[in-house]
């Protein structure tokens, strides 16, 4: 049988990250890194994958792992950039503290730039390579969380330069932006601040919130070979919400028709 191909996945110790490592396992030697290493360990013992821990913000982290990864168990052939954090309250321009901005920053734009730079530069010089960046909903219209949203735009519009610097060496670079996804971390904040969430998913043309899983589907389809006509895209994987949220300013989303008529 044929080696499997090699995948990395950061922030692959939770949330989408899991989901995209567990999801990929079927057709990829996976590393798992993430700034967690005994959950990332687990993960990957349950895949015969390996973990590495990394910090996506550090430049000598990021290089460290990604030359371990490929001694231990060679050259990346795909990149899923799951590593983020999320602004956890919305607050006002006035209120945001620039400790706090850049955090944000650091983690999702530096951490996104750092890790393609290491893992795609390595893939343009072998000719082939497939990356995944993940970007949010929030990039794509006005959010109140004004540090992540602006990290989310800085994503969408890298993502779409290093699709263009690296084309012609044999690597696509595409993002997803995902919707409100129901994470272990999201549900658990949810719980703990006691927050009344749901509105958000009658927002959705689908009338529902997202899996972690249904994100890892799109992650693997664009990394594999049916997407290889793909690149420089953005892949909403929102249950509709940019389609249907504008319907709010008029009479709302339609109800099923089957409940309708019933
Ligand atoms: P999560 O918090 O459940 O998982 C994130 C993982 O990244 C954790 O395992 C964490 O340890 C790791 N991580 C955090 N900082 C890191 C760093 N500096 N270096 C390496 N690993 C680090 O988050 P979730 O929800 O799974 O988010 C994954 C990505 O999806 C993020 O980029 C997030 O912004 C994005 N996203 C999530 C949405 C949601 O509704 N859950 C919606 C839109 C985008």
């Amino acid at each position: 049988m044929p080696e499997k191909p090699i995948a990395i996945v950061t922030g692959g110790a939770g949330g989408i990250g899991e989901a995209c490592v567990r999801r990929i396992a079927r057709d990829f030697r996976v590393v798992v890194t993430d700034t967690n290493l005994p959950a990332a360990q687990k993960i990957a013992d349950s895949i015969n994958g390996i973990a590495i821990e990394a910090d996506v913000a550090s430049e000598r982290s990021v290089a460290d792992c990604v030359a371990f990864a490929e001694r231990e168990v060679g050259p990346l052939d795909a990149l899923i950039m799951c590593a983020g954090i999320i602004q956890e309250r919305a607050l006002s321009p006035e209120e945001f503290e620039q400790s706090h901005w850049d955090e944000v920053q650091t983690v999702n734009t530096r951490g996104t730039w750092l890790v393609c730079k290491e893992i795609g530069a390595r893939m343009a010089r072998r000719g082939r390579g497939s990356i995944v960046t993940v970007a949010s909903i929030a990039g794509l219209r006005s959010f109140p969380t004004h540090s992540y949203a602006a990290s989310k735009a800085a994503v969408l519009s890298l993502t779409r330069g290093l699709a263009v610097e690296w084309g012609r060496s044999g690597v696509r670079v595409n993002s997803i932006s995902p919707g409100f996804t129901l994470t272990p971390r999201l549900k658990e904040l949810i719980e703990v601040r006691n927050w009344d969430v749901s509105a958000i998913g009658n927002q959705t043309a689908l009338g529902r919130w997202i899996d972690p899983e249904e994100i890892a589907d799109a992650a693997a389809f664009l990394i594999s070979d049916q997407a290889r006509a793909i690149t420089g895209i953005d892949l909403p994987v929102d249950a509709g919400w940019l389609s249907s949220i504008n319907w709010l300013s008029f009479n709302g989303i339609p109800p099923s028709r089957d409940r309708a008529s019933g």
